[in-house]
């Protein structure tokens, strides 16, 4: 049998291109009394952005990557129209939030595809406070300049800071002679370019540098893409963002790592972190200086500043090059682009050993139901699976309303897989409360979900190459 890999491509290649079923408009929300209504509107469009001194074509959200902060308080009625003035189909993903089924931005799940110059109007309660953000649910856009801070404010917090400063991180590879679709098709061979779609030519996408160091403790082979830029805030390390406060002001850093193929390392040199929070909820507060964060995850820190200009300085596990941010509290001269504070070689925090606060633990409860979730693949033939198959040929993951449900995490590749539950937040054998976790190669680990937010879900690997070479699931509600 003869077939050529770019008929092959549409059965693993993710949500949009699965036979979409039709989707209603969604039921409208009133909001109840007292209830605070947030209305935006965002725009996805093509733009160019100014890195620092590199000008890069892109898609964003405005003109602007990240795009614009959204922001309300637990409890309101948020309503986000989506404009999308792109060359293509896209939607918004608000990654973290468990709102309504109907506004979680799945194409072929939960609604049709945003079209090409029409628009999505998003209306959802946030119901956690935390650092959230969003990004599009279509092929590999996230990996475009389509990302931005969501976050909720909690009504009740006492908010024991001085400045509070968001630190998104992404690795970049759009604008620079190719686009994330590139870099997708020459993972998988199926550029149309070439005849001989398996010649070295088409490795141009993969890093055999951290894949000849597989097994590089603790994550192994962390990605599969060499990105030219790394970024912190949209910024090169040569012409940063630069981050103002006052010697002794305590500053609640909101740190979020947009990348679609790169765990990172951060530390701010000569300072402490103290972890509060990851994936919006509350931990016990964890000393530390340097911690890692796998994409798709959050954290929140405190941190005390000293007096001079300082590098916040974002490492790619396994790969070359840095992104830099610069904290100044003083006049003075920066650290050079390159400088390595000495925090990025001592402990290295794993956001999976930090303990649960006791309000975020759920209920003690022994689960009801349990599912496999059997995470296979690899780069030749760049093919990744779920439960032995690919996204739309798996079978979905169907549970009951009001259960506890176990998913049985089990990796058995080479690679860390940073997985992400739509919908929920589940928790780690510790009581640790997370909606994406970094699987590490060969090992297994069991989450807990409460099943209480109806609705067909994606269940997933955050690095968005691997999700849209099959690397999903769905997980379904019975009705
Ligand atoms: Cu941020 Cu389905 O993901
Ligand atoms: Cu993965």
């Amino acid at each position: 049998m003869t077939v050529s890999a770019t008929v092959a491509l549409p059965a693993c290649s993710g949500t949009s291109r699965t036979k979409a079923p039709t989707f209603a408009t969604a039921a409208r929300l009133r909001p109840i009394a007292g209830q605070r209504v947030v209305e935006r509107s965002v725009r996805a469009k093509a733009t160019s952005l100014d890195l620092g001194g590199t000008t890069v074509e892109t898609w964003a959200f405005g003109d602007t990557a990240p795009g614009p902060l959204i922001r309300a308080t637990a409890g309101d009625l948020l309503r986000i129209r989506v404009e999308n003035e792109l060359p293509a189909d896209t939607s918004v993903h608000w990654h973290g939030i468990a709102l309504r089924n109907v506004a979680d931005g799945v194409p072929g799940l939960t609604q049709a595809p945003i079209a090409a110059g029409s628009s999505y109007l998003y209306e959802f309660i946030a119901p956690d406070p935390g650092t959230y953000f969003y990004h599009p649910h279509v092929g590999v856009q996230l990996d475009r300049g389509l990302y931005a801070p969501l976050i909720i404010d909690d009504p009740h917090e006492p908010g024991d800071y001085d400045l509070e400063w968001v630190v998104v991180l992404d690795d970049w590879v759009d604008g620079t002679g190719r686009t994330p679709d590139d870099v997708l098709a020459d993972l998988t061979g199926s550029s149309g370019d070439s005849s001989d779609s398996n010649s070295s030519d088409s490795m141009g996408g993969m890093d055999m540098g951290t894949m000849s160091m597989g097994g590089a403790p603790p994550f192994g082979d962390a990605g599969d893409v060499t990105y030219p830029h790394y970024l912190i805030n949209g910024r090169l390390p040569a012409a940063p963002d630069v981050l103002r406060g006052k010697p002794g002001q305590r500053v609640r850093l909101r740190i979020i790592n947009a990348g679609a193929d790169t765990i990172f390392t951060v530390a701010l040199g000569e300072h402490r972190l103290t972890i509060t929070h990851t994936d919006g909820f509350p931990v016990q507060p964890q000393d530390t200086g340097a911690f890692y964060i796998g994409m798709g995850e959050r954290y929140d820190a405190l941190v005390t500043l000293g007096d001079g200009v300082f590098p916040l300085v974002a490492a790619p596990y396994g790969k070359e090059g840095q992104a830099r941010a610069l904290i100044r509290t003083s006049s003075g001269a920066a650290p050079d682009a390159a400088v390595h504070p000495a925090e990025l070689d001592g402990p290295i925090l794993e956001g999976a050993d930090l303990q649960p606060s006791d309000a975020s633990r759920l209920t003690a409860r022994e689960p009801d139901s349990s599912h496999a979730v059997h995470l296979s693949g690899q780069m030749m033939p760049y093919q990744w699976a779920i439960n032995g198959a690919p996204y739309g040929k798996n079978d979905p993951l169907m549970i009951n309303e009001g259960d506890r449900v176990r998913l049985a995490m089990m990796n058995m590749t080479q690679m860390t897989h940073p997985m992400h539950v739509h919908g929920h937040t589940f928790a780690l054998p510790s009581g640790l409360r997370k909606d994406t976790v970094l699987v590490k190669p060969k090992s297994s680990l069991a989450v807990d979900v409460q099943a209480d937010n109806p609705g067909d879900w994606m269940t997933h690997c955050h690095n968005i190459y691997h999700a849209e070479a099959g690397m999903m699931i769905a997980l379904k509600y019975r009705k």
